[in-house]
């Protein structure tokens, strides 16, 4: 019998639980706190972390009953480690750690990028490695190769400065058009021109290109959005977030494909929250279409944070045999991609 999992994922603004069997999603419940950020533009971890503590109960019964197993049926339960807000991670290996510990079964402790990757598997059967992962999200944005989900992970380029879903969420509060700016952006970016107005494409120059080809800058495209919005008084929305969110995408796409050349993998999976944005969807099939290369990109619903992808990637580490956590561990707000089970 494939392994029963529940997983919870507390990293951000969402207590999120998943419930899967082997590679087969039974419940994937979602509480989020984002409207009690709004009015701060951002998220602000100190209400998050309260936000999770009244969630968790509720959303833990919610998933048992959706999923239409019992507690006790459980083989194993896997908890967001890291990376993500301190305050906020901690409500959740708590709550694991008791969970695990009441009902006697073995607690993984996995990280989130990880996780954003391995959910994945919930949508294609085929193996997913090796491949080149573009990840996408709030708070980062990276290209690695993983040659093993449960083990083998290795950092290929990340961004020096702001992450890509950053930059969405920064200039959607510039225009003054909600939070989260990422599904904004691409909502008002659909009613504009991509190519209306040339903004910069960050680390693509031929030195760039030389000395940090799978790195990413968005900070410098963030200052020529704002400097254009404010020498353009009759400015179009549609063209600038339209425009902007091109040359996100672009510079992405590029990178990424780039780094699918030089390593020979021909396979791509792009994860994290801005791997729901729809222009980065379509272009990332077009573009890999051309060149050959197998593309990968969860549905849109579990590409934003979801307890889901911890319970796929739970399920993967019993299924490949890895040991779980010793004992109890910290969370760690600053975990790297590259430690995938904390033990
Ligand atoms: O992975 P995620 O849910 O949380 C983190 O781990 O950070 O990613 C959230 C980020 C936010 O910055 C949000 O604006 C962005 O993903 N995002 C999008 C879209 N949906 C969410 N960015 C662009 N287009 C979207 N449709
Ligand atoms: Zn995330």
């Amino acid at each position: 019998m494939e392994p029963l999992v529940l997983g919870i994922e507390t990293s951000c603004d969402e207590t999120a639980i998943g419930i899967v069997r082997g590679r087969t999603l039974l419940a994937n419940e979602i509480a989020s706190s984002v409207d009690e950020h709004a009015r701060f533009g951002g998220v602000v971890p100190e209400i998050a972390a309260r936000a999770h503590l009244e969630a968790m109960l509720p959303s833990i019964e919610r998933a048992v009953k959706t999923a239409n197993i019992s507690l006790r049926d459980i083989d194993a339960v896997a908890v967001t480690a890291g990376p993500g807000l301190i305050g906020a991670l901690l409500v959740g290996v708590a709550s694991a750690s008791g969970l695990a510990q009441g009902l006697g079964r073995p607690l993984y402790g996995v990280n989130h990028l990880a996780s954003h990757i391995s959910v994945d598997y919930l949508t294609h059967s085929d193996p997913l490695e090796p491949v080149i992962a573009l990840l996408v999200s709030g708070g980062h944005s990276s290209l690695l190769q993983v040659d093993d989900i449960t083990g083998s992970i290795t950092k290929l380029g990340a961004t020096m400065d702001d992450a890509a879903g950053e930059a969405f969420d920064k200039i959607a509060r510039i225009m003054g058009v909600g939070f989260p700016g990422g599904p904004a952006i691409d909502a008002l970016a659909k009613t504009g021109s991509a190519t209306a107005i040339d903004f910069p494409r960050g680390l693509t120059t031929s030195n760039d290109w030389q000395t940090r080809p799978f790195d990413f800058s968005f900070s410098g495209l963030k200052t020529a959005v704002a400097r254009y919005l404010e020498s353009t008084p009759d400015y179009v929305r549609g063209d600038v977030a339209a425009s902007f969110q091109e040359a996100v995408v672009d510079v992405l796409l590029l990178k990424a494909l780039a780094a699918c050349k030089q390593t020979g993998i021909n396979s791509l999976v792009i994860a994290g929250g801005v791997a729901a944005n729809s222009r980065l969807r379509h272009l990332a099939e077009q573009r890999c279409e051309k060149v050959g290369i197998q593309l990968r990109i969860p549905a849109p619903a579990l590409c934003t944070d979801n307890g889901a992808m911890v319970a796929a990637l739970g399920s993967l580490l019993v299924s490949a045999g890895r040991a779980p956590a010793a004992n109890a561990f910290d969370a760690d707000s600053s975990l790297p991609v590259t430690s995938i089970n904390l033990r």
